[in-house]
């Protein structure tokens, strides 16, 4: 079984922001989670480097455009590698081989296409054209300044697709998620399509329009092919349309209309298959306040990471906000949430439990002679995966947290009532069944964690000497031995 998911492709005019951290963190949690479920994997992520906006900041930069695009996209590989992001693909929209890959999609949407004068209002801050009534004291929606366009271009027959999209929403009730933006994008559609302009000839920082002169494409038909370049399309057309139909595209709220309604389109035309679902995710602000570099807010993942540790900025972000939804991003939230939910729930199961065991000198036979209270934990561990899954599969990655943690409670809880250092003294036989389940209910948590919080997964993967990887290996019976540590997990707040 294939499982592909893919995040935005960056724009390279800025540096990387909390924004891009987390779309790219999101799209790899679904990635590792289907990995380690047994399922062949493609993640892509990459950055869009063409378009008016691209070529002013190098402009600004003074440097060389492509040396620009070389320098920005390196930026954004390495925030890949800060979130510890696992693709199986960067993609560049300024490679070889994308741009065979959107000029034969050009090629193939062509019998939609026909050339036009265009005169309207654009905005070169989202690279996307705007009507009169969006227009407000000459900004547009994102607060971009709008610029006058009147030039000879080509256009997409966006309005005779309107139809077949609504019948596609309709029969895909999955298609769009969630729900809330699956209806935005229905009375969008509904109130009317306009063809769309699909190419620019006032400059040059883009893919040529094949067989014409002075046009290069607009940015968006050449960023959203680049899901069918790290396909492999065209060249391997028949993987490309599979990989295609099992994708899950990760996009921010703002950018759904392109993915929702002018990329299935795209597509229909060209006669290939739609993905399987385009998931919207909210936006974050910063202290309450929209991000703005001007108020000089922009929180940089470099610095977070660098101060509280990767898998505690990847599970903040899972855990502080419903994904889907919006939510705020401060640094008192981040701390009470390492500190309550991390070092002492998690990392105070983990310790406890295995320090106990250390002290012990790493024995116990492990004893599935459960009594009535062991045979719950055990089971409920051994069922973790089976109530991950199919919240993975809607992406409710906060929800797949909420059960994980109610798994480290129900644990901490038993370790309470049960009072392992009191069964010790008094040589009680159920010692080893209790720490059995024990070891059993922390390598499931690991286990679950793994795909958000890898670091901290492999640590106790470590300290418990476990080697499977896969899901399927936790039904194997648990073998003890633990390694004289100290066990933390996370930095105490001094
Ligand atoms: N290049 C286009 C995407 C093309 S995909 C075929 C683009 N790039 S972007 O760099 O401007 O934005 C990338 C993603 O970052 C978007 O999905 C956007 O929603 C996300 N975010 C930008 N700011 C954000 C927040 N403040 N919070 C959360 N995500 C936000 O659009």
């Amino acid at each position: 079984m294939t499982f592909c998911v893919t995040t935005p492709i960056y724009y390279i005019n800025g540096e990387p922001h909390i924004g891009h951290a987390y779309a790219s963190t999101a799209a790899d949690i679904l990635a590792r989670f289907n990995r380690l479920d047994g399922q062949q994997v493609h993640f892509s992520t990459g950055t869009d480097e063409h378009g008016i906006k691209v070529a002013r900041s190098a402009e600004k930069s003074g440097m060389e455009v492509h040396a620009f695009s070389d320098f920005m996209s390196m930026k954004f590989r390495e925030m890949s590698e800060l979130m510890n992001i696992s693709y199986d693909d960067f993609i560049r929209t300024t490679e070889p081989r994308h741009i065979k890959s959107a000029q034969k999609l050009w090629s193939m949407i062509e019998k939609d296409i026909y050339k036009s004068k265009y005169s309207g209002w654009y905005d070169p801050r989202d690279e996307v054209f705007v009507s009169e009534d969006e227009i407000v004291n000459g900004l547009a929606p994102s607060g971009g300044k709008v610029e006058w366009m009147e030039e000879e271009s080509y256009f997409f027959k966006l309005s005779s697709y309107q139809d077949k999209l609504l019948e596609y929403y309709n029969s895909h009730p999955d298609f769009i998620a969630p729900q809330s933006r699956r209806n935005e994008v229905i009375s969008f559609v509904k109130s009317g399509l306009k063809d769309l302009c699909i190419s620019r000839s006032k400059f040059n920082w883009g893919i040529d329009v094949p067989n014409s002169i002075g046009h290069v494409m607009y940015v968006w038909i050449d960023a959203l092919a680049n899901y069918l370049t790290t396909f492999g399309f065209p060249d391997n057309m028949s993987i490309a349309e599979q990989k295609m139909k099992e994708c899950i595209h990760i996009v921010g709220k703002e950018i759904l209309r392109f993915h929702a309604v002018y990329w299935p389109a795209f597509l229909m035309s060209a006669g290939i298959s739609l993905p399987k679902r385009i998931f919207a995710h909210g936006w974050w602000t910063s202290n309450g306040q929209k991000m703005s570099k001007s108020i000089g807010n922009v929180i940089d993942p470099k610095s977070m990471v660098n101060k509280y540790g990767v898998d505690c900025i990847r599970y903040f972000m899972m855990k502080e906000v419903k994904f889907g939804e919006d939510g705020d991003f401060s640094e008192e939230a981040l701390k009470k949430r390492i500190s309550y939910d991390l070092a002492n729930d998690l990392g105070n199961l983990v310790q406890r439990v295995l320090a106990f065991i250390q002290k012990r000198e790493g024995k116990f036979i492990a004893d599935y002679n459960f009594s009535e209270a062991c045979s719950e934990l055990f089971n409920h561990s051994r069922n973790l995966i089976n109530k991950l899954r199919p919240l993975i599969n809607k992406q409710d990655l906060n929800g797949a947290l909420n059960v994980i943690w109610d798994l480290i409670s129900e644990s901490n809880k038993f370790v309470n009532d049960v009072k392992p250092w009191e069964l010790s003294r008094t040589q009680n036989s159920e010692l080893d069944s209790v720490l059995t389940v024990l070891c059993e209910s922390i390598r499931a948590i690991a286990f679950g964690i793994d795909p958000f919080m890898p670091n901290t997964a492999k640590k106790i993967f470590d300290f418990m000497n476990i080697k499977g990887k896969l899901f399927s290996e936790i039904n194997e019976n648990f073998q003890t031995q633990i390694f004289p540590h100290s066990y933390p997990l996370f930095p105490r707040e001094k």
